[in-house]
């Protein structure tokens, strides 16, 4: 049977096989699109494989699948996987690109630690290029494999890692509870022989060996992932029972004692002078190693002091990952299209002659800004010599680990004759209205707000987005088509909720549509009402308030706690004055930038009105303090005096770790007063508000071991 034999001639056989074939790459594209944020199809190929398959459905209605994507409207394919709830987050890495980045890094460590002059010793190995897994044993026995996910919460693939054949399905004696993590990835051998296989089986080849790795690993159908070759590196742990070693360097070398796959290009290196030279010599093996790297990461060895060390939000103070260079391409820039984001910012794209570089095809780089475009920097400064790029230029790309690819490059001796400068619009190309830049702003903004529909349609979009409410089956291209359906539209958030009340007739009318079912309709009722409660940090993040991304969300949940409390001060805060801006201002992380944008958000009142309907919809919880067990968490603290056994940096992100709030001064609110060797007015001050005193010893043994 061919790939794309007509629906009318195929047997009952053939049939059940090729819906088969259908659910598989229809799932896969879900994940593309939904997870990766990266369709590997076009929508129309996307649209033909969904057509085929509803059709042959129609055609032998017994054959119609329990997991049939019709039934299933364009929802994460990650619904089929169950969710793992990582015991220790699966953070990610810092990035470095030269030399200097290496010798702040090991500054900044030295710094945090008070160690300017003692020996430090890292690890240097390869940052493998695939994708990370934890597997988690229970008495020597494989009970769990998760990915990453967004860092707090993976995605099940168990049954799949059983498969692989560097995955140890026992170990032999070891701690009660040892969660490995490491790189699941696809040598280059395996790959191309992989491409051959699927060009032959009428399935699209993988665009690199990443791509191949993941793919492989997050099948449903754990027979396709056994059937492909994919290795694992073991290189760090979650949750443990018992220490590996007292180094990094020992736990590694345990852990191949266990059974796994270390890399081998591992070494200790005592100085960045070592550090760089190890990072050159596995760079000049780059190419000879057979499987994908895209830099070197560094570790510090001493496990109590990677302990101490600690992590900031999303990555850890302990260890960096030092990129290699971008590979470099030529090719056209054939348009310059203009896009409108969720806060009216017009963000000029480049769509260029396709070009694969560093093993992706790439048909759109980034531009930026206006002055971008003409060759200044953000500071009015030259950049690219002060040449600036044209529709038809011949133009350089480059693209560092997965950022969108961006243009380092014009070459003028090849610009087309009667080019003209690119002329950018002072209108939203989306609704007309004026779009103006600020003063002292490079961005130019579309003046329309809520009654331009680019604008509202990113808004929507980010309020769906995984690390905002994440509504199981209402992806981008989902709430899209919602934003565009007259019958039962969404017009800004708030519309999600009142969907299925808000028409007597709303759930026959979504049925009837094409490509929905009942089914998908109960499921989409059901996945709305779940997210009703919603954790305080992802609604204030979901609300896509300009400068206010995830970290910052979780910043203002920590300190306002509840939705009523945070509504209560931003509607109070005058913006420069006050107690309550003060407050605001107050949090570690937040400038003024980002508090000004959140204050005039609450104060204009169509946007307030948004948010308004929308927050009565909704049961939001509370911020949960980041370590309920600690004697310390939710308390007031305050270091005053030398700090003799740690930095005050490392006191004050420990503090913060357990769930304290670190505070400059002494009020009522603080509960506890850190006092060392030369502290006075403080001291002083706590002992007449009543306040505990305790020395660093007093803190080091209250804060030991949570
Ligand atoms: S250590 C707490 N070591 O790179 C951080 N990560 O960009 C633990 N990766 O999510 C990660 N090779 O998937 C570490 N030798 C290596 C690595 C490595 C590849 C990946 C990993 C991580 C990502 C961060």
């Amino acid at each position: 049977m061919s790939a794309t034999a007509s629906v009318e001639s195929l047997t009952k056989n053939e049939a059940a096989q090729e819906l088969a074939r259908l659910l598989a790459l229809i799932s896969r594209a879900n994940v593309e699109y939904h997870q990766n944020d990266e369709p590997q199809i076009s929508d129309a190929d996307y649209d033909a494989l969904k057509q085929r398959n509803a059709a042959i459905e129609a055609r032998f209605s017994d054959l119609k699948r329990h997991d049939s994507p019709t039934e299933n409207v364009g929802a994460a394919p990650s619904d089929g996987f169950g969710k793992v709830p990582h015991a220790v987050r699966m953070l990610s890495l810092g990035n470095a690109f030269t030399d200097n980045d290496i010798n702040e890094f090991d500054n900044s460590v030295r710094k945090f630690l008070g160690h300017q002059t003692k020996k430090l010793e890292f690890t240097a190995e390869p940052k493998i290029d695939g994708l990370s897994l934890s597997l988690r044993y229970e008495n020597g026995t494989l009970v769990q494999a998760a990915t990453r996910g967004d860092g707090a919460v993976g995605e099940n693939v168990t049954a799949n890692a059983h498969t692989i054949q560097d995955v140890p399905q026992f170990l032999k004696g070891i701690p009660n509870v040892i969660e490995v993590r490491g790189e699941v990835y696809m040598s280059h051998m395996d790959f191309e022989a992989l491409n051959v296989r699927q060009k032959k089986d009428g399935f699209k080849p993988f665009a690199n060996p990443r791509n191949a790795a993941a793919g492989s690993l997050r099948q449903l159908d754990a027979s396709i992932t056994k059937s492909r070759p994919l290795k694992f590196f073991a290189y760090a742990w979650g949750e443990i029972s018992t220490p590996l070693a007292d180094t990094q360097s020992g736990a590694i070398a345990r852990l191949k004692i266990l059974g796994f796959q270390t890399n081998p290009l591992t070494q200790i290196c005592t100085s960045p002078t070592k550090m760089i030279a190890h990072y050159r010599n596995i760079e000049s093996q780059r190419a000879t190693l057979g499987y994908d790297i895209d830099g070197v990461v560094y570790k510090v060895n001493d496990l109590s002091l990677q302990r101490r060390l600690g992590f900031r939000s999303t990555t850890p103070r302990w260890a960096i990952a030092h990129k290699f260079p971008a590979e470099l391409v030529w090719t056209t820039l054939e348009a310059i299209d203009i896009q409108v984001g969720r806060t009216g910012a017009l963000s000029p794209v480049a769509r260029l002659s396709s070009v694969t570089v560093g093993g992706v095809v790439v048909s759109n780089a980034t531009l930026h800004n206006e002055d971008y475009i003409a060759g200044r920097g953000n500071k009015g400064d030259d950049i690219r010599g002060g040449k600036d790029i044209r529709i038809g230029d011949w133009v350089q790309i480059y693209r560092a680990g997965d950022v969108i690819p961006k243009i380092a490059d014009v070459d003028l001796s090849k610009r087309p004759n009667e080019t003209t400068p690119f002329d950018f619009p002072t209108n939203c190309p989306k609704c007309g209205s004026d779009a103006v830049r600020e003063e002292g702003d490079v961005v130019r903004r579309c003046t329309g707000g809520l009654i331009c529909p680019a604008q509202a349609i990113e808004k929507l979009r980010h309020f769906v987005s995984r690390a905002a409410f994440n509504i199981d089956g209402l992806g981008a291209k989902q709430i899209e088509a919602f934003y565009n359906y007259d019958q039962l539209a969404v017009k800004e958030p708030a519309d999600i909720f009142t969907l299925q009340t808000r028409d007597l007739n709303s759930f026959t009318k979504l049925a009837n549509r094409d490509g929905w079912g009942g089914a998908s309709v109960k499921n989409l009722w059901q996945a709305i009402n779940k997210k009703r409660e919603i954790p305080l940090s992802r609604l204030i993040f979901a609300l896509g308030i300009r400068h206010v991304g995830e970290n910052t969300s979780n910043l203002l949940a920590i300190h306002y706690v509840t939705w009523s409390a945070f509504e209560s001060a931003m509607t109070q805060a005058r913006i420069g004055e006050g107690a309550v801006w003060d407050d605001l201002i107050g949090v570690d992380g937040v400038g003024v930038v980002l508090a000004a944008s959140v204050v005039t958000t609450f104060h204009q009142s169509a946007e307030r009105a948004s948010i308004d309907r929308l927050v009565v919809q909704l049961r939001p919880k509370d911020a949960a303090k980041p370590t309920s067990n600690s004697p310390v968490a939710g308390k007031t603290v305050v270091f005053t005096g030398t700090l003799e056994k740690m930095t005050r940096a490392e006191a004050k992100a420990r503090a913060e770790s357990l769930g304290a709030k670190v505070s400059g001064s002494v009020s009522p609110k603080t509960n506890l007063l850190i006092a060392g060797p030369g502290a006075g007015l403080k001291t002083q001050k706590a002992i007449d508000l009543g306040i505990e005193i305790i020395d660093e010893d007093g803190w080091l043994v209250l804060t030991k071991d949570t």
